[in-house]
């Protein structure tokens, strides 16, 4: 009998099929970023823990300097996935394939690191933000402080309009996208340069209710029909050079569900809230944008609102 959890777990996508983690395996800018912030994060001899482990790739980053990694994997699957991986790589025994819930797992002693990648796009959908100021809250209970260094850090979220194409080989279909960050998305227009909406460091209390209310001055002409949604982990903070190593998550474009043409000298007023961990329609429902004409500015807004 599944409980609550494991039912919400299943319906958000949270029990990710092995065949998406060749997908995770495949992403050059995630593997090398984790890569190099796990090295540098993890000092020899240290101990340390993975929430969410998948194929334990990212734990076996860390069994390179690490003695002891703890690697909390809930999908039954994929602990069995990582115990044979691991075992057909060099220091994979220094990894402990741990199949629990990482809202309740806490490990048999202190831990220096702790890696969470339970990521997706504007900290929706994936459990990363609770998942960790319950490991927090429960790591101080147990062990007091201080907490282990958290590997991402922090993230840092940002929204931009614009209009985006929705033409399919002539099927009008304004829906959902994932984009690659490196290359021009082709039908894409920025209106404004994006804005800041939230900042999560994860060393300090995190709060799961993200909302934001902040305006763009309109730069070109054209249809607002789309917001983007920009995620930028801030995986480690490199001191020494006062540097970070960063992981920059796909772009992710909602379509609106009217669009309203603007130009340039317009003000957009936006507003939205949701809860860290929620779906992507949630948020899209929450989304609220009013158009302030440039030449109007005494007008009412016209309203906007996604889909
Ligand atoms: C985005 S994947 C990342 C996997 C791996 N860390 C990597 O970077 O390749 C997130 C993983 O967290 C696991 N997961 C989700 N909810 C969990 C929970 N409550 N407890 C433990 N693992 C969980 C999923 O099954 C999935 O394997």
């Amino acid at each position: 009998m599944l409980t609550e959890r494991e039912i919400e777990s299943c319906y958000l996508g949270q029990f990710i099929p092995v065949h998406y983690h060749h997908n995770m395996l495949m992403d050059q800018n995630r593997m090398h970023g984790f890569k190099m912030a796990i090295n540098y994060a993890v000092r020899p001899g240290a101990k340390v823990l993975e929430l969410g482990g998948g194929t334990g790739v990212l734990s076996w980053f860390a069994a390179a300097k690490a003695d002891k990694v703890y690697c909390v994997e809930f999908n039954p699957d994929m602990v069995k996935e990582a115990r044979k991986m691991l075992s057909m790589n060099p220091n994979g025994h220094k990894v402990e394939v741990v199949h629990a819930d990482a809202f309740e797992y806490l490990p048999p002693e202190p831990v220096d690191v702790v890696i969470c990648e339970m990521i997706h796009v504007a900290m929706l959908r994936e459990k990363q933000v609770e998942v960790m100021e319950s490991f927090k809250r429960r790591y101080l209970a147990r062990f007091g402080g201080p907490l282990p260094l958290f590997l991402p850090e922090a993230v840092i979220m940002a929204v931009q309009p614009l209009q985006q194409e929705y033409d399919f080989e002539g099927f009008y279909a304004p829906i959902v996208q994932f984009q690659e960050t490196t290359a021009v998305a082709p039908g894409t227009i920025e209106f404004a340069a994006p804005a800041v909406y939230s900042v999560l460091d994860f060393s300090q209390p995190t709060d799961t209710q993200i909302a934001w209310e902040g305006q763009f001055l309109i730069e070109k002409a054209g249809t607002l029909n789309a917001m983007r949604f920009i995620t930028k982990n801030i995986l480690a903070v490199i001191n020494e050079e006062s540097s970070t190593i960063d992981w920059l998550n796909q772009y992710m474009t909602l379509p609106l569900a009217d669009p309203v043409a603007v130009r340039p000298g317009d003000l957009l007023q936006v507003r939205f809230q949701y809860r860290a961990g929620g779906s992507i329609p949630s948020l899209q429902a929450a989304i609220r944008a009013d158009v302030v004409p440039a030449a109007m500015p005494q007008t009412a807004p016209r309203n906007v609102e996604f889909a």
